[in-house]
């Protein structure tokens, strides 16, 4: 999709559609007024007959109005104008362009006012302009066989009004980048586990690095994984007849020397549960457990992709967790990359024990921060719901900037407490600590042992196991937390 900003002289664009606001009180906002006016009040008419009300959500599509280049006017619904605030307009752009993605409108001038909401600048604005734009027109990588649905026609969008172009320009630029990485970790994560294996997922972080400058992969197999002493993920591949991968990205986008921020995502391809097996209901869900994985391949090609000044690692840990008959049994007792010698109490209690080995491979590259990224507790779902994802970590500044990123990029996270009684529950009488320890506090816990291996690190962990994919009708990948990942980086980059 090819994104610009429009600025003067909307009733002479030359797009297919105009898309315009509305307020509840059934009012034309300021720049649909101009276009009523050079159509000769037919818009006026129209709300005066009732024939649009301007709730939030509504669209209606008008053809052939007089006075404009257009052939189209798209209205959409901005609420009632007392309460409007930036979600008001994301809702409102996000439903006209799921309406524009199924027409065949292939160009459309977004013109939807946004009176006093401080959090939609400029740059905003085309960032979200452009994140929405092509998340509408996102289609799911199906195998369904027959008639495709054709793709969407939407190939042109044209952002305003704006004061700021170049801020508007800059934030076009950079929502098309976040968009494009949030479509890798979706397409990633839609695939079926059996197709997307932990040596595919190596493949295709491959793949993206070739088409990616400045982007490297080193990609261990299953005997480096053993000459690096990686039991704990080694006992969660071991039931699987799939080998596990442990997949190193590398982007140098600033001097060498300069200490990198390491990103670490779980990349179960499928999780069963081991022989501690789920039960089956939403049992094909687990292919999304390796959301996170895919999202730290998203990253890497986000940063890659803007050709941020930054030092970035990313690492995946990539397994299926399967009950065969090699397979860790409750009770085994694996030794950690770290030394740390772990209880195995739970066999579907894997992301921690991949995660672990993982993090503790981080430390070669001596951090300036580490963040993992894991569809990692039900629990964390029942905390939290689906709206933001947990954080937890042992850095107040990295966790503060973590939810700061989340707001600004509609991809939040909310922090548990990861006090240090947490860690007590995973005492073992058989080995340094257990793998779990009650229901209780389940987000937390798993990040408590994940704490073991971070000592000295600055770290945050990200738990999207409620975040990272939506059940039922709309089942699929949300494509979260890239955004927020995204946004972090642009950060910490200073863009
Ligand atoms: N992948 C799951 C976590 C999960 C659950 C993600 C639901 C998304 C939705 C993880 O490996 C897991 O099984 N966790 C267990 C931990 C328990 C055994 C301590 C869980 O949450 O039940
Ligand atoms: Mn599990
Ligand atoms: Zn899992």
């Amino acid at each position: 999709m090819e994104f610009g900003v429009w600025s003067k002289g909307l009733t002479a664009l030359a797009v297919d559609c105009l898309v315009l606001g509305v307020f509840e009180e059934a009012e034309l906002s300021g720049e649909a007024r101009s276009v009523d006016a050079a159509s000769g009040g037919r818009l006026k008419k129209l709300l005066e007959r009732g024939d649009f009300v301007g709730r939030s959500g509504d669209t209606l599509l008008v053809a052939d109005l007089p006075g404009l280049a257009a052939a189209h006017v798209l209205l959409t619904g901005l609420g009632a104008a007392k309460q409007f605030q930036r979600k008001s307009w994301r809702k409102a752009w996000a439903a006209a362009a799921a309406a524009l993605a199924r027409t065949r409108i292939k160009s459309c001038a977004v013109a939807l006012d946004r009176p006093q909401a401080k959090e939609l600048d400029d740059y905003y604005l085309g960032r979200a302009v452009a994140e929405i734009a092509s998340g509408a027109v996102y289609r799911i990588n199906d195998l369904k066989t027959g008639k495709k649905q054709p793709p969407a026609a939407l190939e042109r969008v044209l952002a305003g009004p704006v004061r700021k172009a170049a801020a508007a320009a800059r934030g076009l630029t950079h929502g098309a980048a976040v968009a494009a990485a949030t479509s890798v970790q979706r397409d990633l994560a839609n695939l079926p586990g059996n197709i997307c294996t932990p040596r595919f997922l190596a493949e295709q972080a491959r793949a993206l690095a070739a088409r990616h400058t400045g982007l490297r992969v080193r990609v261990l197999d299953e005997g480096a994984i053993r000459r690096e002493k990686m039991g704990c993920l080694l006992a969660v591949a071991q039931g699987s007849a799939e080998p596990p991968r442990f997949i190193v990205l590398e982007y140098a986008g600033a001097r060498q020397a300069q200490a990198p921020i390491v990103l670490v995502g779980k990349g179960v391809t499928f999780d069963s549960g081991g022989i501690s097996l789920k039960d089956p209901p939403g049992m094909d869900e687990m292919k999304f457990d390796m959301s996170g994985g895919a999202a730290v391949i998203a990253a890497l090609t986000f940063a890659a992709s803007l050709r941020l000044r930054l030092h970035l690692v990313g690492l995946v840990a990539a397994v299926e967790n399967m009950p065969g008959g090699k397979a860790v049994k409750p009770g085994d007792i694996a030794t950690s990359a770290s030394g740390q010698t772990v209880e195995i109490l739970n066999t579907d209690a894997e992301g921690r024990l991949i995660l672990s080995d993982a993090l503790h491979y981080s430390r070669r590259f001596h951090p300036a921060a580490v963040i993992d990224v894991a569809t990692l507790t039900g629990a964390c779902v029942v905390a939290l719901g689906h709206h933001h994802s947990g954080v937890m970590g042992n850095d107040q500044a990295l966790l503060r900037e973590l939810q700061d990123a989340g707001v600004r990029a509609d991809d939040r996270c909310w922090p548990l407490p990861l006090s240090e009684e947490y860690a007590e529950q995973l005492k073992s009488n058989f080995a340094d600590f257990a793998n779990v320890s009650g229901r209780d506090g389940g987000a937390i816990t798993a990040a408590a042992f994940l704490a073991k291996f971070t000592q000295g690190m600055k770290w945050a962990h990200l738990d999207i196991a409620g975040t990272a994919y939506q059940s039922g009708t709309n089942k699929g990948s949300t494509g979260r937390p890239t955004p927020l990942l995204a946004d972090f980086l642009l950060k910490r980059a200073g863009r």
